[in-house]
């Protein structure tokens, strides 16, 4: 039968005492003899905390591991370190990686809570959200944005020099507890994670005018640039919780991410259209100025195919924003388009945490992933 999502378990509720802590922590985690540096970096864990949308996943998914029966826990002879996820060309998830690795065994719902696997999972949301920060300043850099979570971006408050040595100091405190989290695999995932959110900028800024019209491309960017870090994070989860690389309890988690961040990524960029700045807290209409498009600009370049000369240019001539926009705004189908893409990977997330056992935190992640999609901000 269908789910109700109000008879969900809350997602943030269920997790909100444990990430109480995080703030806490997490400052002391930040903290150098370096003021500035300090200050520019504790700026974004106090006040200015965000949705904190990773570190509950994060939570959510060590509950949810933990709840699985301990499984294939062989070890493949496969010597491929690299990740190897694949995409076909509809974009869904088709492969895990290869890669075996088990350090220590499972831990189920009764010894989880306070386990040291619990610690080691919370402290993966922490680094994860140190990563998301050091990226997010950097990008503020890089795309000149001057407001973020509804303040002054750092670079804003401080000065470009001092973001990018902010960014670049989160960055190597989130590898030295990555380190301490002694866990070879996770290290060598979290790693990729990082090398992905830089190729997938790198994309974004040296695209060639066709594949700026590609969906197939926006996806592919899409997927390094966002998604990739909760869905390494979300395989990282299992394989700290005990269950082994190819194991399907390990593979169903790293796909969620996958979709989740795909989701999310999508409606970040209708938002980018349809929201206002100051319900974002940071600028709207963003990607265009860049001369990006997405989704929902795509679309409208299929119905429309005069658009496609404006988006190949990235929108340089004088006028070109106007007219896409104006058409992105006359069609009939093209933002439709764009919610029906964020949901089919909704349902995709869906499918694969219906591959976990039910459990309290499961569905909690279920809910959160309508309300991705439902976001307002
Ligand atoms: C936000 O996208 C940006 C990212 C998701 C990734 C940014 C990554 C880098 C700058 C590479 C450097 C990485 C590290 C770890 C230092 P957006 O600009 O589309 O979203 P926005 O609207 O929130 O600005
Ligand atoms: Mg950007
Ligand atoms: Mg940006």
């Amino acid at each position: 039968g269908k789910l109700k999502i109000e008879t969900l378990p809350d997602p943030f509720q269920l997790v909100e005492k444990e990430l109480q802590p995080f703030s806490d922590s997490i400052k002391e985690l930040v903290s150098t003899d370096q003021p500035i540096l300090s200050m520019a970096a504790k700026h974004f864990f106090e006040k200015r905390h965000g949705k904190r949308f990773r570190p509950t996943i994060i939570q959510l998914m060590s509950k949810a591991v933990a709840a699985c029966n301990p499984e294939s826990m062989t070890k493949k002879d496969d010597g491929e370190e690299k990740s190897n996820i694949v995409m076909d060309d509809k974009w869904e998830y088709t492969g895990a990686s290869k890669v075996d690795y088990m350090e220590g065994g499972v831990v189920t719902s009764k010894n989880h809570k306070g386990s040291e696997v619990w610690r080691k999972q919370a402290q993966l949301g922490q680094i994860v959200e140190m990563i998301h920060v050091a990226s997010l300043i950097h990008d503020d850099v890089l795309d000149e944005a001057d407001t973020r979570r509804g303040g002054e971006a750092v670079h804003k408050l401080y000065s470009n020099k001092v973001a990018v040595l902010a960014g670049d100091y989160l960055l190597a405190r989130a590898s030295v507890l990555l380190a301490r989290l002694e866990n070879t695999a996770v290290v060598q995932i979290m790693a990729t994670a990082l090398e992905s959110l830089v190729a997938g900028e790198i994309m974004q800024l040296k695209a060639s005018p066709e594949e700026l019209l590609q969906m197939e491309s926006y996806l592919r960017k899409s997927y390094y640039k966002t998604a990739s870090l909760i869905c390494y994070a979300c395989r990282s989860t299992a394989l700290l919780g005990g269950h082994a690389y190819g194991s399907t309890v390990a593979t169903a988690c790293e796909e969620f991410g996958f979709h989740m961040g795909l989701a999310f990524q999508i409606q970040d960029d209708i938002l980018d259209f349809t929201a206002a700045a100051d319900i974002m807290g940071k600028p709207t209409l963003a990607d265009m100025n860049l001369g990006l498009s997405t989704a929902p600009i795509l679309y409208a370049a299929q119905e429309f195919p005069h658009l496609q000369p404006l988006v190949k240019r990235r929108f340089k001539q004088k006028g070109d924003k106007q007219t896409a926009l104006e058409a992105l705004y006359k069609s009939k189908t093209a933002m439709d388009k764009a919610r029906h893409l964020a949901q089919f990977h909704a349902q995709r997330a869906v499918d694969a945490l219906l591959r976990l056992p039910q459990s309290e935190a499961r569905d909690a992640l279920l809910r959160l992933t309508y309300v991705v999609i439902t976001r307002k901000k």
